[in-house]
């Protein structure tokens, strides 16, 4: 029997346990914290898929592909678009209740998608809906689940992954050997002293394979959020708020959204959070405005039944969203790059599967479509577990493996440890939405200057983790000299290609739906 450890518990790591124990394996599920702690369960806005009567996997692929900026992989935006519907109708046979409205499922509009196509549960709490149904259903599995366990490192033996050492519980170090390894960590929004991401959001995957030799690639697209909201803890404010038509204003009051693009505020999302970064820098920090006020005068009570968990985190803010528009900021939101893999969630290391955020698959390119990252999970997910039971072609020849990565610290390294705090703020500083060589340069050496902790607790095992991918993630986005989709050089020119914008006669509007 295939023994699969799976490490992290959103999204992709329950569908791999449950498909992988479906297909007979012997799965163990090993999580940083509790069920439910990670990103799946704080996505708002929903899930795209082509299921509706107006729209094709072929109108979905060209939304993917224009928004990746020219850097998607074709193949991949293929798979994603064309296996997405079935892998919607799987999770509600998993239990997950999408809302619905007189004529079957509710969808809504988000930036840059063509169609209505994004289903959402609970109005504002699809993530949740979905991490409450995948945690019911591996329960019903043979899945031995162990919380608050923290990735240290892979094991690697004869240039295969052969398991993982993990830190327990209590503190204590302990192996859990496999014959596949699946890593389904999430991202690392907690680069970034601002982020929509919850705290476990620290790179472990993508450092831990790289530590171990697996190919990274694409770490200078991080999707920046264009509306959270100005307080503490910026919580998303979904894009779907836009989609139902709230607009954005600066400080005067003005729009300013369709000056810069025909589409306005449904604009990609790279493009809004670049236009809401700067408006802010002319209004010397102040925040720019969403105005949600024109829902509620269509339609009283509209924003507290549609959007119940944002209108919840808006009111515990001190703001009434109803009556007068809030502040919002840009946030650090989803990393399109990661753990290269092929279109079986492959790595390049033997052993090593890797799905959703820590995942780079190339769907996202440069700059992802909202919604597309739960469905990314599900759909490579269900691929990864089934090359898991043997039934993937053979693994691409172009793979090759690579050494193991040595230790950055000796033991008399005089270099200080690194400081949390400082690192995300220089990550936000000079590596954050908008960028140049100098301050590139100069994050590089700082991010040198620091040493590593050991990983003897759940802390210093992320520290070690943010450290190491901020230097990446700078020195990617150092190498890559022009300014492409997420990643914007303001001291180079723009990429031929990016954001081909369709006529605004294309943009279809949502049904409104009853919540
Ligand atoms: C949102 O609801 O705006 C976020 C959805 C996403 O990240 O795709």
């Amino acid at each position: 029997m295939t023994r699969v450890l799976v490490i992290g518990a959103g999204i992709a790591g329950l569908w791999t346990a449950v498909r992988a124990a479906d297909a007979g394996c012997e799965v163990e599920l090993v999580t940083k914290a509790g069920l439910g702690a990670g990103s799946t369960a704080y996505a708002q806005g929903g899930i795209a898929a082509a299921l509706f009567p107006d729209d094709s996997a072929d109108r979905h692929a060209a939304d993917t592909l224009a928004a990746g900026a020219g850097l998607c992989d074709p193949r991949a935006v293929r798979v994603l678009c064309e296996e997405g519907p079935a892998r919607v109708r799987d999770l509600i046979r998993f239990g997950v209740e999408f809302d619905r409205n007189g004529e079957g499922l509710a969808r809504g509009l988000e930036a840059a998608h063509s169609r209505a196509r994004i289903l959402h549960a609970g109005g504002d709490a699809t993530g949740a809906e979905i991490e409450r149904a995948l945690v019911a259903t591996v329960r019903r599995r043979a899945v031995a689940i162990h919380e608050h366990a923290t990735l240290v490192d892979l094991l690697v033996e004869h240039g295969r992954a052969v398991g993982a050492v993990v830190l327990d519980a209590g503190g204590e170090r302990a192996e859990y050997r496999a014959d596949v390894v699946v890593l389904a960590t999430g991202g690392a929004g907690r680069l970034f002293r601002h982020t929509t991401n919850p705290d476990v959001a620290t790179g472990d995957g993508v450092a831990a394979a790289w530590r171990a030799g697996a190919e990274v690639a694409d770490l200078e697209f991080v999707q920046f959020h264009p509306t959270a909201l100005a307080a503490p803890g910026t919580p998303l404010v979904s894009e779907a708020v836009r989609g139902e038509g709230a607009v954005l204003r600066d400080a005067t009051g003005a729009r300013f959204m369709t000056a810069i693009d025909p589409r306005g505020e449904l604009a990609p999302r790279d493009v809004v959070a670049r236009a809401v970064w700067r408006r802010m820098a002319e209004q010397d920090g102040a925040p720019v405005l969403l105005d949600a006020t024109g829902l509620e005068a269509e339609d009283p009570g509209f924003l507290a039944r549609r959007f119940p968990g944002i209108d919840r985190a808006v009111r515990d803010a001190g703001f009434d969203w109803a009556v007068a528009p809030v502040p919002i900021t840009p946030a650090a939101h989803y990393a399109m790059g990661g753990v290269t893999t092929d279109l079986w969630g492959r790595t390049t290391l033997a052993g090593l599967l890797a799905v959703g955020e820590v995942a780079r698959t190339g769907v996202h390119g440069a700059n992802r479509l909202a919604s597309n990252s739960l469905l990314e999970a599900a759909v490579f997910a269900e691929r990864a577990a089934a090359a898991i039971a043997g039934d993937a072609p053979a693994r691409a020849s172009s793979f090759r493996p690579v050494a193991p990565r040595p230790a950055d610290a000796s033991v008399d390294d005089a270099r200080p440890l690194v400081d949390r705090e400082a690192l995300q703020a220089l990550m936000w500083d000079r590596v954050g939405l908008e960028r140049d060589a100098a301050g590139l340069a100069e994050a590089s050496s700082l991010l040198a200057g620091w040493r590593a902790p050991d990983p003897v607790d759940r802390r210093t095992a992320e520290d070690r983790n943010l450290l190491d991918l901020a230097r990446l993630t700078t020195a990617a986005a150092l190498a890559r000299r022009e300014s492409v989709g997420a990643h914007f050089r303001s001291d180079a020119s723009a990429a031929a290609s990016v954001h081909p914008a369709p006529a605004a006669a294309d943009l279809a509007r949502p049904d409104r739906e009853a919540a």
